[in-house]
């Protein structure tokens, strides 16, 4: 059996996460590609770390990224920071010959998105794996209406409508944590969340051409969070806190243009009430339509155009063993998988990736791509036109 040792870098709610998928791998996927050795935890902050360290079974933990980059027996570096720190560690990373996982957006800019693309297409040869965290593609029900697009089930894609709502940040006392501030996270909502939506339609309708958009500000004033992770506005603060200007987006709304000549649109916010993780995709296709919430990730409605008149309407298909993933996680429909189990399934397929050589979909390339997405929807909300996305 081989072994791979991993070393994780950002010890908040993304490390728990990477952590979680590690160690839960070989109990899912069985036998396991490999099997993995938590070595040293990294969080630049030493009471998180050494904490991490004993809470997901690291030997080590570190205060500076460079002492997991430089050890030679590192195999895997994790990248759970924040969006301005990837591009120095990812870069550092792949080339000292480690395969890189780093959590989307790819960067805070679209220079650093470029330098990672470029470090891991130079890389590549070599067989050294690089990928960009968007795992909401690999949901069980999502990558099934994939199968149906690609079979042809739904004939040609005419119509794409996709939203990501959250309202994590509706409540003005929501800290001013690293996400609201445009030099940590290079953008607000678009780059947060409008990604993984933007992944999950190109992934199914292929890629955009262009994008009209509208981006707004609501709160632009907000009580500042000092360090640490985000609180993703579990604690709220007060009048008397020192406030700060919010210099990102809180919305965005756009309508797409394929490629293939299919339209769309695609809006994201995390300032709607009553909406958590709210990614829903419906499709519509000359021979039918699918719809998918993730809030009820294991489910996928499909409607077929060929069904009678009397009885044609949404039907609801509940993923299990029958569908991707379904025979190595829990084997009766409706046992149902979460978060834990998606990322999980995203280890399977990076360590596979690694033992096998073979490219993922979402290497660092896509993420540049998707980068360069956002970026011309944050143009286009300043020029009020159309833009084309731009190729490099
Ligand atoms: N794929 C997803 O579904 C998903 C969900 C949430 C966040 N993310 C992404 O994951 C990344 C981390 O987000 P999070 O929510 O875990 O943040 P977080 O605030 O919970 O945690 C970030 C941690 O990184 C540490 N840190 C900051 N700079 C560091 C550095 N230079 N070296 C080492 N440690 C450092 C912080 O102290 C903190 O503990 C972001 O890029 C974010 O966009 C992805």
């Amino acid at each position: 059996m081989k072994y791979l040792n991993v070393g994780l870098i950002g010890a908040g709610f993304m490390g728990k996460a990477h952590c979680v998928g590690f160690s839960n791998m070989p109990k899912l996927f069985w036998p396991a590609p490999a099997m993995l050795k938590m070595k040293t935890i990294c969080d630049i902050e030493k009471d998180i770390a050494e904490e991490a360290k004993i809470r997901f079974s690291f030997e080590k933990c570190c205060t500076d990224w460079r002492d997991i980059v430089n050890d030679p027996e590192i195999d895997i570096v994790s990248i759970c920071t924040p969006n301005n720190a990837h591009a120095d560690i990812a870069v550092a990373a792949l080339e000292a010959g480690k395969h890189v996982i780093c959590e989307k957006p790819i960067a805070s800019s679209l220079e650093d998105a470029k330098r990672m693309a470029e470090a891991a297409a130079k890389t590549k040869d070599q067989g050294i794996i690089s990928l960009c965290a968007y795992q909401y593609r690999d949901v069980p029900a999502i990558v099934l209406a994939k199968k149906f697009i690609n079979e042809g089930s739904l004939g040609k894609i005419l119509n794409v409508r996709c939203t990501y709502l959250q309202s994590w940040s509706a409540d003005p006392d929501s800290p001013l944590s690293w996400r609201f501030q445009k030099e940590i996270a290079g953008s607000g909502t678009i780059g947060d969340i409008g990604s993984h939506v933007i992944d999950i339609a190109q992934y199914l309708a292929g890629d955009i051409k262009e994008v009209v958009s509208t981006v707004n500000t609501y709160i632009d004033n907000r009580p500042v969070q000092e360090g640490g992770v985000d609180l993703l506005g579990t604690v709220k603060l007060g009048a008397d806190a020192k406030h700060e200007d919010v210099d990102v987006d809180d919305e965005n709304l756009f309508l797409v243009k394929f490629e293939n000549g299919a339209v769309g649109s695609i809006e994201a916010t995390r300032n709607a009430w009553g909406r958590n993780n709210f990614i829903t995709i419906e499709l519509h296709g000359t021979a039918g339509s699918i719809y998918f919430n993730y809030e009820r990730l294991n489910e996928l409605q499909v409607c077929w155009a060929s069904d009678p008149d009397d009885r044609r309407g949404f039907k609801t298909i509940y993923t299990g063993p029958a569908h991707f993933y379904g025979d190595a996680t829990w084997n009766i429909p409706g046992m149902n998988i979460g978060y834990g189990e998606l990322k999980t399934i995203e280890m399977f397929d990076f360590v596979k990736a690694i033992v096998s050589g073979e490219q993922l979909p979402t290497n660092f390339e896509r993420g540049y791509q998707i980068e360069r997405v956002c970026d011309t929807v944050l143009k286009s909300a300043k020029t009020g036109q159309w833009e084309t996305v731009t190729e490099e």
